[in-house]
């Protein structure tokens, strides 16, 4: 076994294979790092399987409190290879602590708590040798898109240019499939005024007969959708889900740990891109609406199907979110 041990003492181990695989001399010699969270407490149970009877609220209360003593653990070591034949040792980093825990520190002005945690697995990335650290999830927005951590010298990525690309690309295909053209379509974007979906709106909206910029019901989001809509084409704001069922084509990237999105929420046979994570439609939205075109944006397929063994992690072997598969394209 071999120990980090943080800035502020504490001390994790690395297992033996880890260990093995840090310093085998014909590991790639690029490595990077990839710092997530548990999606929900469904998915912190799966590798604490003492509590997993608990009910999804009663998990949350759980592990709630101990978010602030635990310590970010390497989930795997994995070699992915680009269509080009280079290779890279890639580290999911996993912070014990769930979207809602981020949330609930963001949203109360305890972010510190939030940044303490990622600094650290920071610090285990810069143990494990990496260029290049990406901020998946919420630990973009509670780091201010990574300008509140010191990175060592290493690059940091946030991947969420990725992930518009993505999500774009999803979209044009679909639209191309149906043979469909922007100019006549209606575009809304719920989460208009965060990193995603501002970007979104900048890129797409120019395209589109109209769109409409959607945000939450705080008070201040009105106001920010205005200031973004001031210099953007045929846009209007909106702060009411029902402005949703005038769109042909629906993307969503919200930091709600909801689902705030269900069947009667959309026209006919729209497209729809969730880029959330966690994802913001109902599960059931699938079964119910069957005329709908929904896609998981933000998800992307690896070159050579890698598994990347993320213990407990929505998704099928082989793809990855965007914000890590950027780390993958990015260059050092
Ligand atoms: N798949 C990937 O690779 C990938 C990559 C990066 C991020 N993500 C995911 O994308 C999502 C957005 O990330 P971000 O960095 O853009 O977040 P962000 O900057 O925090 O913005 C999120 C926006 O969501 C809005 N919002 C929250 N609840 C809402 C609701 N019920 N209805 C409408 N709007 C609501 C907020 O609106 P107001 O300002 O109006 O309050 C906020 O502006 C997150 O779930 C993140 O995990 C995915």
């Amino acid at each position: 076994m071999s120990a980090v041990t943080y800035n502020d003492g504490q001390v994790i181990v690395l297992s033996r294979q880890q260990q093995q695989q840090q310093q085998n001399p014909d590991s790639p010699p690029r490595r990077i790092a990839w710092l997530c969270h548990a999606v929900d407490a469904r998915h912190l149970a799966a590798l604490d399987p003492s509590v997993a009877h608990l009910t999804n609220e009663a998990l949350e209360e759980y592990f709630e409190p101990r978010g602030g003593f635990a310590n970010p653990a390497v989930m795997s070591c994995v070699e992915v290879q680009s269509r080009t034949g280079a290779k890279t040792l890639l580290y999911p980093i996993l912070l014990p602590v769930t979207s809602q825990w981020m949330k609930r520190r963001i949203e109360s002005r305890r972010r510190q708590e939030c940044q303490v945690l990622i600094q650290k697995g920071v610090e285990l990335a810069r143990y494990l040798d990496c260029g290049v650290v990406a901020l998946g999830q919420y630990t973009s927005i509670a780091t201010r898109n990574g300008r509140s951590i010191d990175s060592y010298g290493m690059g940091v990525t946030t991947g969420n240019r990725y992930a518009v690309a993505l999500a774009i690309q999803g979209i044009n295909r679909a639209l191309h499939e149906r043979v469909l053209t922007t100019q006549n379509q209606t575009l809304v974007i719920v989460g208009a005024a965060g990193n995603i979906g501002r970007a979104c709106a900048e890129i797409l909206t120019p395209q589109y007969r109209q769109t409409i910029l959607l945000g939450s019901r705080k008070s201040a989001s009105r106001q920010r959708l205005q200031e973004i809509a001031a210099a953007l084409p045929r846009v209007e704001v909106a702060v009411e889900t029902d402005a949703i069922a005038r769109g042909d084509v629906v993307l969503v990237s919200t930091n709600s740990v909801t689902t705030p999105l269900n069947a009667s929420h959309f026209k006919a046979e729209a497209i729809v891109c969730d880029v959330s994570v966690p994802a913001n439609l109902d599960l059931r939205v699938a079964t119910l609406r069957p005329d709908l075109e929904i896609l998981t944006g933000g998800i992307v397929r690896l070159p050579f199907g890698e598994e990347l063994h993320i213990k407990g992690f929505p998704l099928p072997t082989g793809y990855t979110f965007g914000c890590k598969h950027s780390l993958i394209c990015f260059r050092t």
